[in-house]
């Protein structure tokens, strides 16, 4: 089985390969990504040489239709996992049009190279959606016995649903009401994969996850770029009141849950994703601070170092997920709750302070210095 893995040099995709490699030791996965600063392909170098032979890289840009084209005609590709995007909201409010570039038309060209190699004139190669079952039974039941599963799995978020107040959950019934560019765009890209469902039969499934942490995320993101600036003594930019809650989960759990989706989730269907972690910012913060004071033994590692800044325009005050369905749907739940998540990820980036030095440079250092004063 050949997986196509887009976006597999980023934080979530590469950690997905990880895992699935391991976990499917039969199958396939060939990665595309264009290595925008936010990939990298080094984040691989850890794959065993075993894995190595089942992992086949190629650098391109989901937007370049020729490009999936050739892919699809030169591997046989049963299912797409779509993890490409530009993935950070501050940058989506500074510059939004490549975000419609990537996170929409990149997923329609991604989507419409698989139908037309998976559509064939009897019906799906993937045969689990029951209308199109009937259609290729009716065409040619032979079809059958050549079936191979083939599924597209859109990795989109929580940003979606927009903002909740004090109590309440995402459940996938949550109308859509992105608020960020960046939400936009992932929810414009939800409607695309849907569409492609509803209009084509294509067999589909979407996930919203809520915010991921761990190994290899770009430190732009609040974990990653906390961690770096307090181990270096830098102001720790905490936007408003920094009571802004999120809900965290370990990204490796997300990996677990992107792999039942796909192997079990049913056509059509919208799984959210979320291990009732939710905390203030503020709180974050000065977790970070303390474990890595406790860590590193560096008194002056302390909250003088948080300068609370300008919010974020149109900032979204609380996210959280209710993950009912893909628990009792598909047997999924989170095995790393925050408080043991938090202290592996400050070990990993203590442990891989080089990784960080190669990843903040260029592009990424000339965005944040112009863009952010504190
Ligand atoms: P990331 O920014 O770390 O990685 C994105 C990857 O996509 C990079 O390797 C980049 O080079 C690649 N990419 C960007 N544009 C591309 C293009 N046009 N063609 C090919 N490759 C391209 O993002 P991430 O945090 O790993 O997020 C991955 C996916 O998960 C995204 O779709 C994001 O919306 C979603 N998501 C992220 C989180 C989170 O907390 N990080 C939570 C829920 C969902
Ligand atoms: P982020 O990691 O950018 O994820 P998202 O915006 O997709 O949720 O931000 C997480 C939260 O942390 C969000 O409420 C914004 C806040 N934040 C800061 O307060 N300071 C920062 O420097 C960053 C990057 C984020």
């Amino acid at each position: 089985m050949n997986i196509l893995v887009t976006g597999c040099a980023g934080f979530i995709g590469s950690n997905f390969v990880y895992y699935y490699l391991r976990k499917h030791p039969e199958r396939k996965i060939i990665g595309l990504d264009n290595l925008t600063y936010a990939g990298n392909i080094d984040n691989l170098s850890g794959l065993t040489e075993e894995e190595k032979k089942r992992f086949s890289f190629i650098k391109g840009n989901i937007c370049d239709a020729e490009l999936v084209e050739q892919i699809f005609n030169e591997h046989e590709i049963d299912g797409i996992i779509n993890f490409a995007a530009e993935s950070h909201v501050d940058r989506s409010i500074h510059d939004p049009q490549i975000f419609l570039k990537t996170n929409i038309l990149g997923t329609q060209i991604l989507l419409d190279a698989a139908k037309k190699h998976w559509q064939s004139e009897s019906g799906w190669k993937c045969l689990e959606d029951s209308n199109n079952l009937a259609k290729a039974q009716s065409s040619n039941p032979a079809n059958l016995q050549s079936c191979k599963p083939a599924k597209f799995l859109q990795i989109s978020t929580d940003e979606v649903y927009g903002a909740l107040g004090a109590s309440g959950f995402f459940t996938e019934k949550t109308p859509l009401d992105p608020h960020s560019p960046y939400s936009a765009s992932k929810a414009s890209a939800d409607l695309i994969v849907k569409a492609y469902h509803d209009t084509f039969g294509m067999p589909v499934n979407i996930t919203r996850c809520s915010n991921n942490y761990g190994p290899y995320q770009f430190p732009e993101k609040l974990i990653p770029l906390m961690i770096n600036n307090a181990l270096n003594h830098k102001p720790l930019p905490v936007y408003g009141d920094g009571r802004q809650i999120r809900d965290w989960l370990y990204v490796e759990d997300h990996c677990k849950a992107i792999d039942f989706v796909f192997e079990n989730g049913k056509s059509g269907e919208v799984y959210n994703i979320g291990g009732h972690n939710e905390r203030e910012n503020i709180y974050i913060v000065k977790k970070i601070i303390e474990i890595l004071r406790e860590k590193t033994g560096d008194g002056e590692l302390n909250e003088s170092l948080i300068k609370h800044v300008t919010d974020r325009l149109g900032h979204d005050r609380r996210y959280g997920i209710d993950p009912t369905k893909i628990t009792q749907e598909l047997g999924w739940k989170p095995s790393i709750m925050f408080d043991e998540g938090i202290e592996m990820t400050i070990d990993w980036y203590l442990n891989n302070s080089e990784w960080v030095e190669s990843v903040i440079s260029g592009e990424y250092l000339v965005f944040y210095n112009k863009n952010y004063k504190i």
